[in-house]
């Protein structure tokens, strides 16, 4: 997506070198959250998105992902299912583990949230390796819904997330090469 959002993204982030281990450049979301305009832009966005692709619901990934998905999900008029850290949700739950960029953690969803046949959209803020965002939507299929696109507002090109979603679609806010 060029221009206004893009950039309005990029302005948004700020790179925190070595967090949270050596090596790793984190990439945080607090700055654009913070600018009434930018979220607001990118809120408009994501919910345009939503629209666009009939999604009834929109998906979104712990902890950052929430704060994207569900104000965009509420202006689209669509649902919100938040796919969840493991040990957060009662059961019956479903869950994946999976590799981080930085270690390996675990995804669930709640059973009872997922309803067979919807179309959902998933929302994150930034795609890196793709493991996050892969295990997310097996969740979602697992449980019956047809995952119609993935929006991140920031992909890292360099670790080749993109590759790990198949055939899904992918759209980025901002490319970093
Ligand atoms: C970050 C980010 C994505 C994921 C991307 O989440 O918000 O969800 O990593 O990495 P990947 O593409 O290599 O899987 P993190 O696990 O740091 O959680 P948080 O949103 O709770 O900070």
């Amino acid at each position: 997506v060029p221009g206004h959002a893009s950039a309005l993204v990029l302005a948004g982030f700020r790179d925190v070198p070595d967090f949270p281990e050596p090596g790793v450049v984190f990439k945080d979301i607090t700055p654009l959250l913070a600018d009434p305009v930018a979220f607001g832009a990118v809120t408009a966005v994501l919910a345009d998105l939503a629209a666009a692709t009939g999604a009834d619901a929109v998906a979104g990934i712990e902890a950052r992902g929430f704060m994207l998905a569900a104000p965009a999900a509420e202006r689209a008029g669509a649902g919100f299912w938040p796919v969840r850290k493991a040990g957060k949700l009662p059961p019956p739950v479903l869950r994946r583990d999976y590799d981080l960029e930085y270690g390996s953690a675990s995804l669930e969803l709640a059973a009872s949230a997922v309803r067979p046949g919807a179309r959902v959209l998933v929302v994150d803020d930034v795609l890196a390796t793709g493991g996050t965002a892969r295990a997310a939507c097996e969740l979602l299929e697992e449980g019956g819904a047809e995952v119609v696109g993935l929006v991140v507002l920031l992909e890292l090109a360099f670790l080749s997330g993109r590759a790990r979603l198949g055939d899904r679609p992918v759209v980025a806010l901002h490319v970093q090469d």
